[in-house]
């Protein structure tokens, strides 16, 4: 039993150490959660070899007595109980120090996932890639024209050059949704009177209350719907709240169609993206 022991605490070590190199290298969450698992796995086992193998199991019976034991009573207890752990430690001193260094080897693999606390790695939540002149694409990278839509209807759209797998985290941040309308029916404020063209308008799909992604357009009221906690923001106006626990307007994205017919950013967004206690890099 001391070996199966001593080959449990040795797993141990080794998958804690293939967990910390698995962190460090950016390895998959499935390796790290294997190998994790593992470890503390191994040590269990270890722990119940050692309890049932090495630890006394006879039951006892501490008989009540009246009176305070006899200093020689409570001298030969002490005693026994001093070789008992004598023995333990003496002949199985090295399978201890093993599940220390198990034990120690864990602890500090369980230190790497630290380096992930702290401020956002990438430092661009509720940045945006909208430039002024960057073409509207779809999420294929296929340009928006400005006669792709009718009336009423919306597309999700983002940056050319910021889709696809590489800026899948961009994509997230930078997508608006771009719905048409009939132009007199606007009411944006008069800084923004120039910023739909043809009636397009393009709004952040993060919703500001807490980032859910805005999903529902409802044609009749002209308003986009938040399906988490049922935001809801006007279309007309420049995106303000009409309902709901958001408390900031969207951003909107100044449009402009070009000579050859593409929508284009007129600008950057009117503000930052998502919820107020996002970090926005500020
Ligand atoms: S996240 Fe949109 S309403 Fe809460």
């Amino acid at each position: 039993m001391t070996i199966v022991a001593a080959l449990w605490l040795l797993l141990a070590i080794v998958a804690s150490v293939a967990f910390a190199a698995g962190f460090a290298l950016d390895a998959s969450t499935q390796i790290e959660g294997a190998s994790l698992g593992v470890a503390c796995l191994s040590v269990a086992c270890a722990l119940i070899v050692w309890s049932r193998n090495f630890m006394p199991n006879a039951t006892a019976v501490d008989e009540q007595h009246p009176k305070r034991s006899t200093d020689d009573d409570r001298d030969a207890t002490l005693d026994e109980l001093e070789s008992g752990v004598r023995q333990i430690t003496a002949r199985k001193n090295w399978l201890v120090r093993l599940g220390l260094a198990a034990v120690s080897v864990l602890g500090i693999a369980a230190l790497f996932p630290i380096r992930t606390f702290g401020p956002n790695p990438s430092g661009r939540i509720g940045a945006s890639d909208w430039r002024k002149g960057a073409r509207l694409v779809r999420d294929d990278g296929t340009p928006l024209r400005a006669d792709a839509l009718e009336i009423g209807s919306v597309a999700t759209a983002f940056p050319e050059g910021f889709v696809g797998g590489e800026k899948i985290e961009s994509m997230a941040s930078d997508a608006v949704m771009v719905v048409r309308v009939t132009p007199h029916e606007l009411k944006l404020p008069a800084a923004r009177s120039g910023w739909a063209p043809a009636g397009y308008l393009a709004y952040s799909k993060i919703c500001t209350h807490l980032g859910c992604p805005l999903g529902l357009y409802r044609q009749g009221p002209q308003q986009l719907m938040c399906p988490c906690h049922q935001s809801i923001f006007n279309v007309l106006d420049g995106g303000s709240v009409v309902f709901g626990p958001a408390a900031r307007a969207l951003p909107q994205l100044p449009l402009n169609i070009d000579s050859d017919g593409n929508l284009r950013a007129g600008g950057e967004m009117s503000d930052f993206i998502g919820p107020d206690n996002w970090d926005h890099g500020a």
